[in-house]
């Protein structure tokens, strides 16, 4: 039995913003199969202590950046949790990164700083009697733990996973001291980044082993254009990195059992969802596809490459019903278009039952991002029969088999994929996709395969287990 402390900043169904929250939730229960005990070190948020009525206090710490903590241990949704009660830095209106009017927190590299410190003293000391055999940090708000890890002179093995490197977690050099961090080890060869303080940096440097949520990711990693500027301190650690692909939760994610929907075991299923889709979102029947889009509005997502390519995408009699919340001006852009279109309907906001729903009465579902470490929607529409319609990168490339003639001849198709990844290339797969759903043999085949691939845990649960085997040995 190995026993794991995961260090992450979401956890669904507790706190979520985006994926790297799913598989916080999702992977512990996977690797539980696989001789893994996790528990999960969560930030106490007013959000997730709100929804925890039983827990128990294992440990306290009097000073920590700026008041005094208390660590929770409770049991939730099949994980357990360590929850870090911290209210000068958790316990606020506003979202969990960002204030009201969408401002990173002022505060948060003190915030998931002390998150990671306290990661470093349960690895010393334990919580409640239980010491972790390694740490498992995902994203830069873990990545300084391997510095307190140092400083505590504690050698438990740190993995380190990237869900998304375009976030870098810097803070100003004169945080050096606020955050406790060793002034010696301010340097390139550590954590120091273009003048900056780096969490990122330092997990990179300091891990035993890294991976990221794909294989393709893996590799685009050490690239100028999508290492965003860690490409070189990656190359540097190229032997210690790995691409594992992320899973979903089967139980949540399934057809035949989702309480969200009209459920189905085959994809002739999914017209009596399609038609309660076209209702919520007020479209008329038609006879094209009905594209569903869900999504955190950014400009890794590639919104604005959509808007450009929508007249392919309404040819034919397609639609388009759109879910998601981010930046205002692709918030902005997308209502003009419903506006503009009557086969065009936008959502803003956040909605998980919607989501679900979106994905059992859809036709097709559409990914088109710039990068994409994995995504997770292409895995949710392929087990509902929802064909993806991905750009060719990152885990889009490896979890969609391109419907090119040979992958037709040889009856393994499940999506469409696009390259270069500009609007016109996104264009030209919006019109194949219109062909294709217009020969139902061909659709059809499509639909069945996509609910035939596999894509739970299963694989990619046994790899962490052989990751964290390795982590161990290294450190031996
Ligand atoms: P990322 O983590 O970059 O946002 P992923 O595809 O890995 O991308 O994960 C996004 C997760 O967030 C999925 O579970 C998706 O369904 C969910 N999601 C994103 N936006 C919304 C929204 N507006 N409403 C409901 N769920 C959303
Ligand atoms: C990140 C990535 C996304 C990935 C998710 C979970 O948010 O943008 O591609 O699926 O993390 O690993």
């Amino acid at each position: 039995m190995i026993k794991a402390l995961f260090v992450v900043s979401e956890c669904a169904p507790l706190v979520k913003t985006g994926g790297l929250a799913d598989v916080a939730g999702a992977l512990p229960v996977a690797l539980a199969e696989h001789g893994v005990a996790v528990r999960v070190l969560l930030p106490g948020y007013r959000t997730v202590l709100s929804q925890i009525d039983k827990a128990e206090v294992v440990e306290t710490y009097a000073g920590l950046f700026g008041g005094a903590a208390k660590l929770l241990a409770c049991r939730l949704a099949g994980v357990d949790l360590l929850i870090l009660d911290a209210p000068h830095l958790y316990d606020r209106d506003g979202a969990i990164y960002a204030n009201a009017t969408g401002n990173d927190w002022p505060d948060n590299p003190e915030r998931f700083a002390a998150l990671c410190k306290v990661a470093a003293q349960i690895a010393k000391d334990g919580a409640g009697g239980w010491t972790p055999d390694l740490v498992h940090g995902h994203d830069w708000q873990a990545g300084l733990t391997p510095e307190y890890l140092h400083d505590l002179n504690q050698p438990t093995p740190f993995v380190f996973t990237i869900h998304n490197i375009a976030f870098h977690g810097n803070a100003d050099a004169s945080k050096l001291k606020t955050l406790d961090l060793e002034p010696t080890r301010f340097t390139a060869d550590h954590f120091e980044f273009w003048g900056q303080i780096s969490a990122l940096k330092a997990g990179l440097i300091g891990a035993t082993k890294i991976n990221t949520v794909s294989q393709t990711y893996a590799e685009e990693l050490l690239t100028p254009e999508f290492g965003i500027g860690m490409d070189g301190v990656l190359a540097a650690r190229r032997a210690d990195v790995l691409g594992i692909v992320n899973g979903i939760d089967l139980e949540a994610w399934n057809p035949e059992t989702d309480p969200n929907i009209q459920t189905y075991k085959t994809a002739a299923g999914k017209a009596a969802n399609k038609k309660t889709l076209r209702k919520t979102f007020g479209l008329r029947p038609s006879k094209g596809p009905l594209y569903v889009l869900v999504s955190r509005l950014t400009e890794q997502k590639g919104i604005d490459l959509l808007l450009e390519a929508l007249p392919s995408l309404l040819a034919d009699g397609g639609q388009l019903a759109l879910l998601g919340s981010g930046d205002p001006r692709l918030e902005i852009a997308l209502l003009e278009a419903a506006d503009g279109h009557e086969n065009v309907a936008v959502k803003i906001g956040y909605d998980e039952q919607l989501s679900h729903q979106m994905m059992a009465g859809g036709d097709v579902i559409l990914v088109p991002s710039r990068f994409e470490p994995c995504g997770l929607t292409q895995l949710y529409g392929l087990r509902y029969g929802t064909v993806p319609l991905v750009a060719l990168t990152g885990g889009l490339a490896d979890t969609v088999i391109n419907a090119s003639p040979a992958a037709l001849a040889r009856g393994v198709a499940t999506g469409v994929q696009f390259f270069p990844i500009t609007a016109q290339a996104l264009a030209n797969a919006l019109e194949r996709i219109n062909e294709l759903f217009k020969d139902r043999k061909t659709w059809k085949k499509m639909q069945q395969n996509a609910m035939k691939q596999p894509v739970g845990w299963q694989t990619s649960a046994a790899a962490y287990h052989d990751l964290y085997v390795s982590a161990l040995e290294t450190t031996k």
